[in-house]
C-alpha cells in the first residue's frame, strides 16, 4: 500500500460522503520504535522511525462553525462544535479529533468550519501508533485550513495532550514526535528529557526493518501501562532522584534495598534501556548492524524480564528471529510499542527479507495457529500537507 493509494482511496471516500472534491490534504505516518522501550515517559532516549503507512485526511472548508469529519475505518460521521469541543463519555476516535481541535482553540487559532474524511493505512490496534497518526494528520490538516503553522515540538505536544486528556491514554511523547519529525531514511533520536530531536541517517540499502504483527491485540488503556508508569515514578522517588538520567546502574544496585523487588526491576530496565538506546544510535551511525541487533535482543530481554510488558506471542517471534540469526540475515529483534501484543521488529538483510518473512510466518503459525502479518519499511517521511490537485506525492 503506497501513500498514493491511501490518498486516492481517501479521495473516493470524500467524494462519496460530501458529494464534492476535497481541496486540502494532510498525511501522517505510524511508527515503530527501534529501541528505547518504555523510557519516553521516563526522561529517556528513544529511536523511532516513521513507517510507510499513513493516515490521510482530506477535506474542504465550509462556512459554518462546525467540523464534520467522517472516519472510513469506523464508518461513522462526527460533527463537532469548533468553539468548544468536549470529551465524549466513551472511548472513541472522536476524542482524538476533539482533543486536537481543542489544542488549536486553546491557542487562540481561528478555525474555519470543515468537512473532511479520515482514511488510514496504519493498522488499528497493532501497536503502530494509529492514534498518533490520526492526531498528527488532523493537526497538519488544521494547519492548512487555518493558515497557521505550529512549531513542530508544540504540534507533537498538542497531539500527545489530546491523547492523554481527551482519549484518556497515558502515553509518553514518542509516537507523536516520530510522526511529526520522521524523515526519509532517518531515525528520529529523541531525548525525552530535553525534547531535542536529532536525525540519524540510515546507512546504505543493505539492511531494512521487517515488522511482524503477532495478531494478538494490545490494550494500552488497560491498567498495565499506567501501572508501569506509577511503579517507575515511585521507584525514582524512593531513589531520591529527579530524573532517571541522573541514575547509573551502579547507584541503583547500591540502593536496591530501598526499593521493592518489582520497583528495582522496573528501574533497572529504564536505566539499562536508556544506555542501550544511546549505544544503538552510535552503532547505527557506524553501520555496525551486529552490535545494533545485539542491543535489540538485550532490550527485548529486559522488557520481558524486568519491565514485564511482553507476551508469549511476542517472545516466540523474537525467538524464531534469533534462531535464524545473523547467518540467515537477521541482526536482531525485539518487541516494539507498548507491548502485551502488537508487533515485533527485526533488523534484516534487505535481500533476504522476503525469505525471512516467509520462514517467520510459517514457524509462528506452527507454534500458535495464528496467521501473523508482515511488511518491510525503511524510515519514512513524517507528516506533511498538500493540495489535493497536486497530490502526486
Ligand atoms: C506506547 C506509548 C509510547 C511509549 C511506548 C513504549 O506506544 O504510546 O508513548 O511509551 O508505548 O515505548
Amino acid at each position: 500500500m503506497t501513500i498514493a493509494d491511501t490518498i486516492s482511496q481517501a479521495k473516493s471516500a470524500f467524494c462519496r460522503h460530501f458529494e464534492a472534491d476535497p481541496v486540502y490534504g494532510a498525511a501522517a505516518p505510524g511508527r515503530v520504535n527501534l529501541i528505547g522501550g518504555h523510557v519516553d515517559y521516563n526522561d529517556g532516549l528513544v529511536l523511532p522511525l516513521a513507517i510507510n503507512r499513513y493516515t490521510v485526511i482530506l477535506g474542504t472548508t465550509n462556512d459554518t462553525l462546525k467540523g464534520r469529519i467522517f472516519s472510513s475505518h469506523c464508518n461513522e460521521m462526527f460533527e463537532l462544535d469548533l468553539n468548544g469541543p468536549v470529551r465524549e463519555a466513551t472511548s472513541s476516535w472522536k476524542n482524538y479529533v476533539s482533543g486536537v481541535v481543542f489544542g488549536f482553540v486553546e491557542r487562540g487559532i481561528d478555525l474555519a468550519g470543515f468537512d473532511a474524511v479520515i482514511h488510514s493505512a496504519v493498522p488499528v490496534g497493532g501497536g503502530l501508533s494509529s492514534s498518533a497518526a490520526l492526531e498528527v494528520a488532523l493537526a497538519t490538516f488544521l494547519e492548512s485550513t487555518s493558515g497557521n503553522q505550529i512549531d513542530k515540538v508544540e504540534k507533537a505536544l498538542l497531539c500527545r495532550r489530546a491523547e492523554n486528556e481527551f482519549a484518556g491514554v497515558p502515553c509518553g511523547i514518542m509516537d507523536q514526535f516520530a510522526s511529526v519529525f520522521g524523515e526519509v531514511d532517518c531515525l528520529v533520536k529523541l531525548d525525552c528529557q530535553s525534547q531535542h530531536v536529532e536525525l540519524i541517517e540510515w546507512p546504505g540499502d543493505d539492511v531494512t526493518v521487517l515488522v511482524v504483527d503477532c495478531r494478538s491485540p494490545h490494550q494500552l488503556v488497560d491498567g498495565a501501562y499506567a501501572e508501569r508508569r506509577t511503579q517507575a515514578a515511585k521507584a525514582l522517588e524512593k531513589l531520591g532522584e529527579q530524573s532517571y538520567r541522573d541514575v547509573t546502574l551502579k547507584q541503583l544496585e547500591s540502593k536496591q534495598s530501598v526499593l521493592s523487588p518489582v520497583e528495582f526491576r522496573r528501574a533497572r530496565h529504564i536505566v539499562t534501556e536508556i544506555d542501550r538506546a544511546g549505544r544503538c544510535a552510535a552503532s547505527i551511525r557506524d553501520a555496525d548492524w551486529k552490535t545494533a541487533g545485539r542491543l535489540l535482543g538485550e532490550s527485548h530481554d529486559s522488557l520481558r524480564n524486568d519491565y514485564q510488558v511482553s507476551c508469549t506471542e511476542l517472545d516466540l517471534l523474537v525467538e524464531i528471529a534469533q534462531e535464524i540469526g545473523v547467518e540467515g540475515g537477521v541482526f536482531g529483534a525485539r518487541m516494539t510499542g507498548g507491548g502485551f501484543g502488537g508487533c515485533v521488529i527485526l533488523l534484516v538483510s534487505a535481500e533476504k527479507s522476503a525469505s525471512i518473512s516467509k520462514s517467520v510466518l510459517a514457524q509462528y503459525f506452527t507454534g500458535t495457529g495464528i496467521n501473523a502479518s508482515t511488511f518491510t519499511t525503511r524510515p519514512a517521511r513524517g507528516a506533511f500537507n498538500f493540495l489535493v490537485d497536486d497530490a502526486s506525492t
